[in-house]
């Protein structure tokens, strides 16, 4: 898909002003954070996106930023800018945290970082959620579970090096899948100081009481709850591949 990229000289102006500075800020403000994105080499942002801020499309927003498609170079990235309001003083430990789970190949590519803003790679794809919804047909099935298997193995990886995404309860926010891949995003609340919980987090939430849990029931014969719990428990005591391997089978991925 092609998209319009305007220059960032022209976000100093109300409408696309109120994007680099959400959900206020002084003009002073806003010329400081111009020329923080100069310094990144980041020349233009597009207007695009399924969420909205106001009446612009953007690629999401959360309580920590307003994430919006950009150009640095000739590459497309995706950028985190700081909310003005957010309880983050700086994006620096956020990318500290992003950095650490791409050793070990989970999250979007880090690319750069200052004190408001987050340069990373661009992921094209839509929410878990609807994904699953949007899932019909011959193949399906297949596509279910791989996607499945895929960011458990990602969060498996997360347990080994012992990081806590945190925020895996809800992962309709937290996984954007696309045409090629899945990817676990969205680190902010994460922690290398907690017991990591992020396979069993995740299973809750895939496979009991969440919306795609009812449509993967419909598609496949799911483990019962009982049995998924048992085998948490289990994964839990200890984080071994042999009994990753063991839930995996259990859930039929
Ligand atoms: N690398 C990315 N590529 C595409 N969209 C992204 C990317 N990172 C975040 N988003 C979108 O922006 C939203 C907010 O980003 P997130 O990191 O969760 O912000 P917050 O820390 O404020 O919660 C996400 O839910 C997602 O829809
Ligand atoms: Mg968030």
């Amino acid at each position: 898909m092609t998209h319009y990229f305007i220059s960032i000289k022209k976000f100093v102006d109300e409408p696309y002003s109120k994007i680099l500075g959400y959900p206020k800020s002084t003009s002073s403000q806003i010329k400081a954070r111009i020329s923080e994105l100069e310094k990144l080499k980041i020349k233009s942002i597009a207007l695009t996106g399924p969420t909205t801020l106001g009446k612009i499309a953007i690629l999401g927003k959360g309580y920590v930023g307003v994430v919006v498609l950009a150009k640095k170079g000739t590459k497309e990235v995706a950028l985190k800018i700081r909310r003005t309001d957010s309880q983050r003083k700086e994006m620096k430990s956020e990318a500290v945290l992003l950095k650490l789970v791409n050793s070990v190949n989970v999250g979007p590519k880090i690319i750069d970082v200052s004190k408001n803003f987050l340069v990373m790679e661009y992921l094209e794809g839509i929410k878990i959620s609807e994904w699953v919804n949007s899932l019909k047909g011959p193949g399906s099935t297949k596509k279910l579970k791989s996607t499945i298997r895929k960011i458990l193995e990602d969060c498996y990886r997360l347990d080994q090096i012992g990081f806590d995404h945190g925020e895996l309860s809800n992962i309709s926010k937290h996984v954007i899948v696309g045409k090629t891949k899945s990817t676990l995003i969205d680190f902010e609340s994460s922690s290398i100081n907690r017991r990591p919980s992020n396979v069993t987090s995740i299973t809750q939430a895939l496979f009991i009481g969440s919306g795609i849990a009812k449509k993967s029931q419909r598609m496949y014969r799911n483990p019962s709850k009982d049995q998924i719990i048992s085998i948490l428990r289990q994964y839990k005591e200890e984080k071994s591949r042999e009994s990753f391997e063991k839930l995996l089978k259990i859930l039929r991925v």
